[in-house]
């Protein structure tokens, strides 16, 4: 596995920085959470907080370190939740899992396959993303359930109507999520799920890396467009680490949820 070696800041006390290997045993331990359910983000931003570089897309911020733990955390999911928008920016198509890492994944009882879920609420996913090698399922509400049922097939939709509104309801996906034997979410944004899904009260974890660049533009933060949180979760660092470049990765315990299903705005 390529990649810096990273520092540990936080907690403190470790004598030796996390060395890369094909298997990552260092990160794996960090990064496992033996728990019956996890819904953990992972997100990217500058220093100045944008949410995308200048050309629309995340991966402009990252980095040989943020690359290191992106991998680790994908490896340890059963499935990435994603929004269609980021799907379309991003251009999603496979999830692969690097060599050294399927066997963990077997080790710990993992199918060899991660699966992703788009969230849309017009029901619209890239053809590509559908006839691509990745197990795709589309989550959906009343607005997209048509639109999807036609392009992605009806075993692969997730149709969750929340009652209140067109789109999906999230709790009732991670839920359906896990009742498909998919415990371990891993959120990869963009900012307008991930909004929603912090102000459903599901994001356990959140792991944020900051990239040693300051950007300037228009990009938005790594949450967007969602209602305030009031009050919002007590976040508790877990972890953090320090690349030789600067990357700081992050990895906030979110939980207790007071705000959950409490928003304002
Ligand atoms: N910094 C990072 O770590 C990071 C991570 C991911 C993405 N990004 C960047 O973020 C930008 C995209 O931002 P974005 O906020 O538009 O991304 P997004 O949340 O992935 O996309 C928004 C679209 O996703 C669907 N969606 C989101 N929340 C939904 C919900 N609660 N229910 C139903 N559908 C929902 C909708 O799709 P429909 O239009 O089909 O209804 C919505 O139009 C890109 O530039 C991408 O590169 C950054």
């Amino acid at each position: 596995m390529p990649g810096p070696a990273l520092d540990q800041l936080i907690p403190a006390g470790r004598t030796a920085a996390l060395a890369p290997a094909p298997d990552e045993p260092d990160l794996v331990a960090l990064l496992r959470r033996p728990r019956a359910r996890l819904v953990r983000a992972n997100m990217v931003a500058s220093v100045d907080g944008a949410a995308h570089g200048p050309d629309d897309r995340s991966g402009s911020l990252g980095s040989p370190a943020d690359a290191r733990v992106f991998a680790v955390l994908r490896a340890l999911a059963d499935v990435v939740l994603v929004g269609a928008g980021t799907v379309r920016a991003e251009g999603y198509r496979e999830l692969p899992v690097a060599a050294g890492l399927r066997d963990v994944r077997r080790g710990l009882g993992l199918a060899p396959g991660i699966v992703l879920a788009v969230v849309t609420r017009s029901g619209r996913v890239p053809e590509e993303v559908l006839t691509g090698p990745a197990d795709v399922l589309v989550v959906t509400g009343d607005g997209g359930v048509r639109e999807a049922t036609a392009t992605a097939g009806a075993d692969r939709v997730l149709h969750v109507p929340s009652g209140e509104h067109d789109g999906p309801d999230l709790g009732g996906a991670v839920d359906a999520l896990v009742a498909r034997g998919l415990p371990h979410v891993l959120a990869e944004g963009g900012p307008r799920l991930l909004g929603d899904l912090l102000g459903a009260g599901l994001v356990d974890e959140l792991c944020l890396t900051t990239s040693p660049v300051v950007v300037g533009g228009s990009a938005p933060r790594v949450v967007a467009d969602g209602a305030w949180l009031v009050p919002g979760p007590a976040a508790r660092l877990a972890h953090l680490l320090h690349a030789p470049d600067g990357t700081l990765l992050a990895c906030w315990d979110l939980g207790g949820h007071p705000s959950a299903g409490r928003t304002a705005g």
